[in-house]
């Protein structure tokens, strides 16, 4: 099929690449001249496993081609899959204006419209909003979400556990079987608004999960219990299952936190309140400080502290550092004058744009560490649990606590050692 992308982020371009490697015959368009360049050269803007390699050859096959939006008045396609960012307003609405401008676009730009795939997250109702604005997209019209995960957003297009669509004519429903023919995934096609919905529900439920298993954690904390096992035991109830059960420093990134928010701001407007939404929303507020409330406890004045963070992205596999749990603990510990000396394998780049001056940035671990008295883990690189412990033992300065934010250390080698370990939800000393 041909099939042209609009919006070349994290979504448009993994969808462009692993399409065009499909066979299709896929364009990419964007209005950011300097990155439409990059990715020609296979000089990927963000860091995104296997991504870069994938556009390669298929600009080399020639099954993915780029372009800049501009006036053309004579494009054709089969489709046109939309997937430019929807990022959460000042009033804490998602922003679909640029999803209007490219949908203007289209209308002006195509001589007989094509199927119209949104892949955009937008609240539920938009698609409707929409078609009752543009009546020509009553039966083009397809909201077709996207559960591609940062640093795995390959494999997950490749192996989808499930593909959702919703449209009002079976035409786009026949669309979509055409364009995932290839995949055995099982397909659910509903109406545009239940499509939306399942995106909002879906990342709200996993965010749910995790603030969840954070109380829970914090609880263990309190009782004397440990979550790890506590965690395993619930997990293997296959009514619950074990995935998105690790409790840490919270959920963060460009997805969850603007989801569950605008999620909110709906039900407030058709429900007056959903307070579950809300109480995810606190619980995890709360969760991506712990390493501060917990410091704020042991030490009567933060101020003179030295701290190092380990770990800047939101999760590991991605330089995203969008509401990354570590950026606001940073800014906290700024705050009280704590000296904040950090390293990350990627993100020191994007990091450096919104920290204040004051924190270090380092290329190295261990020089990172090096004289500290507490190092914070926020994200979960595997080159953080590999680190020669012995060795950073040496290098701290007393206490030497280790605040294990993503519960992922081998705790126990940590204790022997004779360093203070912390983490959520592990406060009695592991056997294991
Ligand atoms: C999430 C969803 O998982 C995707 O299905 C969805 O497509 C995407 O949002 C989106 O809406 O575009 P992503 O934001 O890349 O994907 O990240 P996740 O891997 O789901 O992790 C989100 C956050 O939860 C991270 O901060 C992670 O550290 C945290 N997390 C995850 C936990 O704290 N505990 C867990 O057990 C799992």
């Amino acid at each position: 099929m041909k099939i042209d992308v609009i919006g070349l982020g994290y979504v448009g371009l993994v969808a462009s690449a692993c399409l065009a490697e499909k066979g299709h015959n896929v364009t990419g368009y964007d209005t950011n001249t300097e990155k439409l360049k990059s990715i020609s050269k296979s000089d990927i803007p963000f860091y995104e496993p296997n991504l870069n390699e994938l556009v390669r050859l298929t600009i080399q096959k020639q099954t993915l081609k780029l372009k800049k939006i501009e006036n053309y008045g004579d494009l054709v396609a089969d489709a046109i899959i939309i997937a430019v960012g929807t990022p959460l307003s000042k009033m804490g609405t998602l922003d679909i204006s640029q999803l209007q401008v490219a949908i203007k676009w289209i209308i002006s730009n195509y001589q007989n419209l094509p199927f119209i795939i949104i892949k955009s997250t937008v609240p539920p109702g938009t698609g409707e909003k929409l078609i009752s604005q543009y009546q020509e997209l009553t039966d083009k019209y397809i909201s077709n979400p996207e559960f591609l995960r940062e640093g795995q957003a390959i494999e997950d297009w490749k192996n989808p556990d499930r593909i959702i669509s919703g449209s009002k004519s079976q035409k786009g429903y026949e669309c979509i079987k055409e364009i995932y023919k290839n995949y055995t995934a099982p397909f659910v096609h509903s109406d545009i608004t239940s499509s939306e919905m399942i995106k909002f529900a879906s990342n709200a439920f996993l965010a749910n999960k995790i603030s969840f298993i954070n109380e829970i954690a914090n609880l263990c904390d309190k009782l004397g219990a440990y979550i790890d096992d506590v965690s395993k035991g619930i997990g293997l109830d296959p009514r619950i299952g074990p995935n998105y059960l690790i409790p840490g420093v919270g959920y963060g990134g460009s997805c969850f936190p603007k989801d569950v928010q605008s999620l909110n701001d709906l039900s407030m407007t058709h429900l007056q309140s959903f307070d579950l939404l809300q109480s995810i929303i606190t619980t995890n507020q709360k969760q991506q400080l712990m390493p501060y409330f917990y410091l704020s406890e042991k030490f009567e004045n933060l101020k003179g502290l030295k701290v190092c963070v380990l770990g800047l992205s939101f999760k590991a596999g991605t330089d995203d550092i969008r509401e990354s749990s570590s950026i606001n603990l940073i800014n906290q510990l700024s705050n009280s004058e704590v000296v904040i000396n950090t390293y990350d394998p990627v993100s020191i780049k994007n990091s450096k744009k919104i920290l204040p001056d004051s924190v270090n940035f380092f290329d190295d671990p261990y020089d990172a560490i090096n004289g500290v008295q507490a190092t914070i883990i926020m994200t979960e690189w595997n080159e953080f649990q590999n680190l020669a412990w012995k060795k950073v033992y040496k290098s701290m300065e007393n206490p030497k606590i280790i605040f294990d934010g993503k519960n992922f250390l081998n705790q126990k080698l940590i204790q022997d050692l004779g360093f203070e370990y912390f983490a959520v939800g592990r406060k009695i000393k592991s056997k294991k």
